[in-house]
Parts: C-alpha cells; sequence; structure tokens
C-alpha cells in the first residue's frame, strides 16, 4: 500500500436484495496511488460494492471510510466534493457541446472547483493531453469514436480532481487494440496524476494481469482472493470460479 493511511478503507459490508445476498461482509482497502481491479463472475456483487462505494446504494451492515471519514451516510455529491469520483459504463455525453467544453464541465463539480470557465478550460485542455484526446477537443462529442467516449468519460471525472477514481466497466466489449489504449492510459492518469484507481473489470484476466498492482476477486457476494495479479490468477478457487473446473 503506498499511503500511510489507507484511502478507501470497506468494512463487513454487508447488503441483501429480498432473498439474495449480493454482499456478504466484504472488506478492502486500497492506499493513496494504488491501482485496484475488482474481479468476478456475472452476479458477483461488484456493481453493489461499486455503488456502495460511491453511495447510490447504502449497505445493511458495514462501514465506508474515505480518507478516514467514516461515509457511509453520506451522499453520492458529498463524496464527489471529497475526491471520490466515478465513471458510468454506458458514456453519455452532452452531445452538442465541444470534447473540450464536456472536460469544462467536470471542472466545475468536485474536490478542487474551477472559478472560473477560462480555469476549467484550461484543467480541460491539460486532461485531454493526458488521456490522448487534445487533437480532438473543438469536434463535438457526437463525432466521437466509442473507446474515445470512453476516454472522454475518463477526462470529465478527471477534471474533477480526484483522489480516488472508480472505473466501471471500462474495457467491456472492446477490441483487444482499445483495450490496450484504454489500460494504458488508466496506468498513465495513475503514473502522472497520483490518482488511486479501482476499477470493475469483469472477463479481461490480460488486461488486469497487465495493468493492477492488486486484483480482489468476489464470488458470490464474498471476497475469495485479494492481492497481487500473478498469486490470484493462479489461485485455484479463482481458477475453479472463472472456469467451473478444480485446479484447472
Ligand atoms: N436492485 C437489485 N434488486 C434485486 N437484486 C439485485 C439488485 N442489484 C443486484 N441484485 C442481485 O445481487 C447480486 C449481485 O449483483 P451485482 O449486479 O452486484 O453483480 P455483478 O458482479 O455486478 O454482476 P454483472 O457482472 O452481471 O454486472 C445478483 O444476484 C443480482 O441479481
Ligand atoms: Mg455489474
Amino acid at each position: 500500500m503506498a499511503g500511510k493511511d489507507p484511502l478507501l478503507v470497506v468494512e463487513g459490508v454487508s447488503k441483501r436484495f429480498g432473498g439474495v445476498v449480493a454482499l456478504d461482509n466484504v472488506s478492502l482497502r486500497v492506499g493513496e496511488g494504488e491501482l485496484v481491479a475488482i474481479i468476478g463472475p456475472n452476479g458477483s456483487g461488484k456493481t453493489t460494492l461499486f455503488n456502495v462505494i460511491n453511495g447510490v446504494i447504502k449497505p445493511d451492515s458495514g462501514r465506508v471510510i474515505f480518507r478516514g471519514v467514516d461515509v457511509t451516510e453520506l451522499p453520492p455529491y458529498k463524496r464527489v466534493e471529497m475526491g471520490l469520483a466515478r465513471t458510468f459504463q454506458i458514456p453519455r455525453p452532452w452531445q452538442g457541446l465541444s470534447v473540450k467544453e464536456n472536460v469544462a464541465v467536470g471542472a466545475f463539480f468536485g474536490s478542487r472547483r474551477a472559478r472560473s470557465i477560462t480555469e476549467a478550460m484550461e484543467r480541460a485542455e491539460k486532461v485531454l493531453e493526458i488521456v490522448g484526446l487534445s487533437q480532438k477537443a473543438e469536434e463535438p462529442a457526437a463525432k466521437l469514436t466509442v473507446v474515445e467516449k470512453k476516454l472522454l468519460e475518463l477526462a470529465r471525472a478527471l477534471a474533477m480532481e480526484p483522489k480516488l477514481l472508480l472505473l466501471d466497466e471500462i474495457v467491456a466489449g472492446m477490441s483487444p487494440a482499445d483495450v490496450e489504449r484504454v489500460i494504458d492510459t488508466v496506468v498513465r492518469v495513475r503514473d502522472e496524476m497520483g490518482i488511486a484507481v479501482v476499477a470493475l473489470v469483469e472477463h479481461v484476466i490480460r488486461a488486469v494481469r497487465r495493468a493492477a498492482e492488486r486484483v480482489v476477486v468476489l464470488h458470490q457476494g464474498r471476497v475469495i482472493a485479494d492481492g497481487a495479479p500473478e498469486e490470484v490468477l493462479r489461485d485455484p478457487h479463482v481458477v475453479e470460479v472463472y472456469l467451473g473446473v478444480p485446479g484447472a
């Protein structure tokens, strides 16, 4: 763990929906500037955990502590103000605005809000450079490709200058080349901006192996492994969960 104090602590979180136990006593920690992937098969509780961390869902029990503050009862926008930004699985840019304008809007939210349009635009230019979209800055967002829209979504979140970025299924359904581009960008964001990243990934194990420093595996609402990718992805229980073959 990079920082002395963990940036995010999830402590004994449980959540049920009727008879379904979506999360069962889940605990995990994320340090400052860490790059963590949360993986797990369908229905394992990934999205529910994500929503508990960002405040969309309140857990039945357990706590979420962000930057030393118990945020379990705080609404999502308060957590955004504290430096917790997220992306959405389906990007929804304002189609009529330019790429740069879309990103500039993000600069008016978050932990260090822009005080003027000029400042917001300057910040937008900076983050567009980091995600590699500078050349598209003046184009309408509607003209971007699918992968460029994902990078725009990432840039919008970065314009909030978060301490922790939650990425929801950022590479789902992409071609291998696009996956590489997005993963490389996420790694660069962490390296250049020092932002901790927690990424939800369903299946893209190769990308996880290459980029993540830590992998947390969920299965039926429980954390079944948490550690370095090479160890976790060799773990017999994890292999069994993904392939359905013990010891495969
Ligand atoms: N709002 C809800 N109402 C009822 N059941 C829910 C609700 N949200 C999630 N569940 C159930 O909780 C369990 C965990 O779901 P969750 O969406 O967190 O899993 P996931 O790992 O994100 O799955 P996927 O890979 O399919 O996105 C599943 O059994 C799901 O059907
Ligand atoms: Mg999900």
